[in-house]
């Protein structure tokens, strides 16, 4: 773990690497709540941003190289593609082999149906950790975190919706599958 913080401390500016930090403390509370390894937890909140500090003109070009497709949304907004590069930014250059925690970086900007508990954990720990504090609903997310994970994924999925399209911004689909996912999941509970 220390040698990780170190190495994303080098490619990280500062408010990005104490955001780093507060995800991976905040995704170890919740894998004690949900019986998820919590060294696993650490290490997928340490990486899950490890590329999002790499410029779009870079960001492009690193996809053609890992060859990653992209989807229209993420050739027009190329900074949605630090989930995807991230992925495999983490396995090349910091040796992760674990596919849970390469899939919770992958998918922690969009989430996706069937997350693992994992992934549900850094998806979350993302949008709540103690720093965070613009969002609404913040103080009903951070309980629900800990006691309804999958209700919280639906408040943080229509709150994300309603704040881009609010400031007219373009939604990834990916972004709505998600939600339809969760609100099917959360009324057969
Ligand atoms: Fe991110
Ligand atoms: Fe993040």
């Amino acid at each position: 773990m220390e040698i990780l913080r170190e190495k994303i401390k080098d490619v990280q500016d500062a408010d990005r690497y104490e955001h780093t930090l507060s995800v991976a403390y905040t995704a170890a509370c919740l894998a004690g709540v949900y019986n998820v390894d919590i060294n696993k937890a650490l290490r997928a909140g340490m990486l899950h941003d490890c590329a999002k500090c790499i410029p779009d003109n870079i960001l492009i070009k690193m996809t053609e190289e890992y060859n990653i497709s992209c989807s229209d949304i993420e050739k027009r907004i190329p900074f949605l593609l630090h989930a995807k590069v991230g992925a495999e930014l983490a396995k090349e250059q910091y040796f992760e082999t674990d596919i849970d925690i390469l899939n919770a970086i992958r998918y922690h900007t969009t989430g996706r149906p069937e997350m693992s508990m994992l992934e549900k954990i850094v998806f979350v720990a993302d949008y709540m950790e103690p720093l965070r504090n613009k969002a609404a609903d913040l103080d009903i997310i951070r309980k629900l975190a800990f006691t309804d994970i999958d209700a919280a994924i639906v408040k943080i999925l229509l709150g994300t919706l309603s704040y881009l399209r609010k400031k007219g911004g373009e939604i990834d689909p990916s972004t709505e599958e998600t939600l339809q996912y969760y609100i099917g999941v959360s009324s057969k509970k």
